[in-house]
């Protein structure tokens, strides 16, 4: 890593029961930088993605911005510009669009405008703003991963941890989605995107580490996994 630290995690680990589900695990993504972590199933990437967000106890320490948020709840981490988008995409589906996007708007500063937001999301998922009004169970699921990703944008976080957007989508779609992660990198947003295969995925981040069994086997600059024989094999066909 270059720059300035966003986000360091330092021997993160965290278990279910006796499954040690994450190992120790260090991982540190700069400012504006765009990070990508893969990984087969059950390899711990949605385990690093909760313990770093506190939403599922673990040891180690998490800093952000040069400072301790160990012992932050997952609100407090959220009110510093961490924002999860998870596996699953946890909307309110009997809600509409709008209310979806406002509900993500709650860790927002007094004085900050939910219209600018809805405004600043609708500029990048034009698709969204035709969808106003319907619930977000009626959308496609290219829309509701579309709809996770604009309610995390509302709370204008600092960092955007992504896990498996791609899930399930069609590729163009999965494709359109990864390309706006993109532009909102190259506008300074921190990105920690964790997919298990992602041709894509590689195009966009400047490094990529491997999780495998709980714990990270690789870090490697994006461009170089292509001359990796067994990686590229892996999560490139
Ligand atoms: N709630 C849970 N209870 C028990 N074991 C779990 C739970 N969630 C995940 N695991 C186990 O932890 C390991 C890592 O899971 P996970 O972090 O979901 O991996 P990934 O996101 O890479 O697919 C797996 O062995 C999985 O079975
Ligand atoms: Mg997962």
């Amino acid at each position: 890593m270059t720059g300035t630290p966003l986000i360091e995690l330092v021997d993160l680990a965290a278990a279910y029961g006796q499954v040690q589900a994450l190992k120790p695990t260090s991982l540190t993504v700069a400012e504006g930088e765009f990070v990508t972590v893969l990984g087969p199933n059950g390899a711990g990437k949605s385990t690093m993605l909760r313990a770093a967000m506190r939403l599922t106890p673990a040891s180690g320490r998490v800093r952000f911005r040069g400072r301790d948020i160990t012992r932050l709840s997952t609100h407090g981490r959220a009110r510093e510009g961490i924002i999860l988008v998870q596996e699953g995409r946890g909307l309110f589906g009997q809600m509409s669009v709008r209310e979806n996007l406002i509900l993500g708007a709650y860790t927002i500063a007094a004085g900050e405008s939910v219209e600018a937001r809805l405004e600043e999301v609708f500029r990048l998922f034009p698709r969204l703003k035709e969808r106003f009004g319907q619930t977000a169970s009626s959308l496609s699921g290219g829309e509701q991963q579309m709809l996770a990703i604009g309610r995390a944008l509302m709370a204008k976080p600092k960092l955007l941890m992504l896990d498996e957007p791609s899930l399930g989508l069609a590729p163009r779609v999965a494709a359109e989605i990864l390309d706006t992660l993109g532009t909102l990198n190259r506008d300074g947003l921190g990105i920690l995107l964790v997919e298990q295969k992602a041709p894509q995925a590689l195009r966009l981040a400047k490094r990529v580490y491997v999780l495998s069994l709980g714990g990270i086997v690789a870090e490697l600059a994006a461009s170089e996994v292509g001359s990796h024989h067994d990686l590229s094999r892996f999560y490139l066909h």
